[in-house]
């Protein structure tokens, strides 16, 4: 285990034009996570997230809100750190690049960068995504026009005098870098992509933008706004004092680990690191990157149309149901479907079986049997001597796969040194115990309990809340610490007091209401119920096909309280099958034969496996909710507005 006294974790910072999502949450869960573990053995940690406020793309959304950029950056900030708030996520600091000293930081490090002759005004051709602020390369697109590989949409032909980094110089550094720096990437695939690009040869890196207002001024032409990525890779060290706090930065700098998602490789591995290297300062020592949340076996993001609204799922579940779920079942190195029985079958056999009943069981047996007060034991049993070793080896590789930022892997171990102390349990029978060999049940007692003052220990980064309240079952005074020093040996040894839970730990989840996820046109934008939209002409109101259809079959979809599905006759345009979030207004039977207007010519899309062909308009006034329905009993005839 690193001996280093302190731990600076970061998350990606994140665009604020739509509210987060499950995605961006498990960034941040697991930097949290992170941060919690190195904490609680004994390390100075700071964490650090934050929003990426500038750009391009966050320039639209204001522009199209017609709200000034710096007011809808602003009004996006709340349902962050409401979210972040809500799932127990305790960052140190939240940084926003529009901040005075974020922009100085920027400004600083370009400024050293232009005197170290590290950048040249150029004529800057390319590709750009305006949504993921990237490049794509020309000959990505098959039919001619260059599509975003990411996102798929069409990405903008670029030609302007901007100004480049020579990021060319830093091949053989880069290479080198790696080359000496085995564990830079983990996991390791990762490296190997990034060590192929790098050797393909590295073109300077446009690094400012004519177009753009919404960004901090160049200093060497202030015509000239900074790329947004340039700006926002920077926020790691102008939170932690660089420009502001010199002690502070010498304490934290570099950073152990930046948590990112797969899909910002590049810009940390090669881009990030050649600009440190060029303004003189120390290199983040590790990249843990993680792999997608998948909805329906695609990206679940907000553009995509298949979000989760994480405040849903707490709503649902609870903070510890989803931190549990996200953080054992999405292993970190790859992508994961994100499913609802699974996140209620994970939570029911881990914590309310295995661990909640460990506690019920331990503290019950304890309390019956005035045995409440647990002190440090040697066992002499030898299943109790097992579950001993079981306990040392469990702290062992629990410690190997933190280290290694594989916590689905560390909360396996947990889980089985959990399903330990319940067999020691079932084959001693301590209920029998207590009565035919007093010394032999308290041994059994004050193992178990000890294992498990160790094993709740080990999951309090991942289900502080719920640990929390466990703890006072198990301890006095439940601020509770694992020290760096001894805790190979004497951790799990301590002088416990037990009593039994005063309310469920963790009831069981019974039946699992599937949430639907939001398309992006619905509830994107915290912004769009408060804001008067642009006008838009007639012909941009022509291209929406606005259709009378008839309801032929409507019925409830399967698992979900929200769904319905219904069969729809379009006269000329044929029949259409589409999916609704209008069960909870309208009863099945009472729309069967009734006509009401229809998108028809969205794109199709899926939702909980049905493919929804159409849209059915409604309105919504507080709590009544209505389907637009024509006046008169109109006929079918395809299209109302062409
Ligand atoms: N602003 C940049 C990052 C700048 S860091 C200096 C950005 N922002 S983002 O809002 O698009 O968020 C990107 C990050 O969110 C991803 O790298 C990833 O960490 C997380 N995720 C977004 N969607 C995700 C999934 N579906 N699954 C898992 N994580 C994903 O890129």
């Amino acid at each position: 285990m690193e001996k280093r006294k302190k731990f600076f974790v970061t998350t990606p910072i994140y665009y604020p034009n739509a509210k987060p999502h499950i995605g961006t949450l498990y960034s941040t869960l697991l930097a949290d996570i992170f941060a919690r573990w190195h904490k609680s053995i004994g390390k100075e940690t700071f964490f650090l997230t934050g929003l990426d406020e500038h750009g391009q793309k966050i320039q639209e959304a204001a522009e199209k809100n017609n709200v000034g950029y710096q007011d809808f950056v602003d009004s996006m900030v709340p349902p962050f750190t409401q979210t972040w708030q809500d799932f127990g996520l305790e960052y140190n600091d939240f940084v926003r690049t529009s901040s005075e000293i974020h922009k100085k930081t920027v400004i600083k490090i370009f400024e050293k960068l232009i005197a170290k002759n590290m950048i040249y005004k150029g004529i800057y051709e390319e590709f750009y995504c305006v949504h993921c602020e990237t490049f794509v390369a020309e000959d990505q697109d098959a039919k001619g026009t260059a599509i975003c590989l990411s996102c798929q949409r069409p990405a903008k032909k670029i030609l302007e005098e901007n100004y480049f980094f020579k990021l060319s110089e830093f091949q053989k550094k880069l290479l080198h870098f790696y080359d000496s720096h085995p564990n830079f990437i983990e996991p390791s695939n990762r490296m190997n992509e990034v060590i192929s690009f790098v050797k393909a040869g590295l073109k300077d890196l446009s690094i400012t933008r004519k177009n753009v207002k919404w960004g901090i001024p160049f200093p060497a032409d202030p015509t000239q706004t900074i790329y947004v990525w340039g700006d926002a890779l920077t926020n790691y060290i102008s939170a932690i004092g660089y420009e502001s706090n010199p002690e502070m930065f010498a304490k934290f700098w570099p950073a152990d680990a930046h948590i990112i998602g797969k899909d910002i490789v590049r810009f940390h591995a090669v881009y990030w690191p050649a600009i440190l290297m060029a303004a003189g300062l120390e290199l983040p020592k590790k990249l843990v990157v993680h792999g997608y949340i998948l909805v329906n076996n695609q990206k679940m993001s907000k553009s995509l149309g298949n979000a989760i609204d994480p405040e849903e799922l707490l709503a649902k579940f609870g903070q510890d149901a989803v931190r549990y779920y996200l953080a054992k079942q999405m292993a970190i190195t790859q992508d994961g479907s994100f499913d609802f029985e699974e996140l209620k079958n994970c939570h029911n056999a881990d914590l309310a079986n295995n661990l909640g009943n460990l506690v019920n069981r331990i503290t019950t047996l304890a309390s019956k049997n005035n045995c409440t007060s647990i002190s440090p034991i040697e066992p002499k049993d030898a299943d109790c001597k097992e579950l001993f070793a079981k306990t040392s080896q469990t702290i062992k590789s629990f410690i190997k796969h933190m280290d290694n930022f594989l916590v689905h892997m560390a909360i396996i171990e947990v889980v089985e040194l959990c399903s330990a102390i319940n067999t020691l349990i079932h084959k001693k029978e301590p209920w029998k115990l207590a009565k035919i060999n007093p010394s032999l049940f308290q041994e059994v007692i004050q193992t178990s309990a000890q294992a498990l003052n160790l094993a709740s220990s080990l999951l309090y980064p991942v289900i502080p809340s719920k640990i929390k309240l466990l703890k006072k079952c198990l301890i006095k005074d439940s601020e509770f610490s694992l020290s760096a020093e001894n805790i190979n040996t004497d951790v799990w040894q301590q002088n416990l007091e037990l009593s039994i839970p005063q309310e469920v730990l963790f009831g069981k989840l019974e039946y699992v209401d599937q949430i639907t996820p939001e398309p992006e046109t619905q509830k994107d934008s915290v912004q769009e119920k408060n804001v008067l939209t642009k006008n838009i002409s007639f012909e941009e109101l022509a291209k929406v096909q606005l259709s009378i259809g008839k309801i032929l079959v409507a019925e409830k979809v399967l698992k979900s309280d929200k769904l319905l599905r219904l069969e729809v006759d379009f006269g000329s345009l044929g029949k259409k099958q589409v999916v609704s979030g209008i069960a909870e207004h309208y009863k099945p039977e009472n729309l069967i034969g009734s006509k009401a207007v229809f998108v028809t010519n969205l794109a199709p899309r899926k939702i909980m496996g049905l493919e929804s062909q159409a849209m059915i308009l409604a309105a919504k006034d507080g709590a009544n909710f209505s389907i637009c329905q024509p006046e008169k009993d109109l006929i079918l005839e395809g299209t109302i507005l062409s």
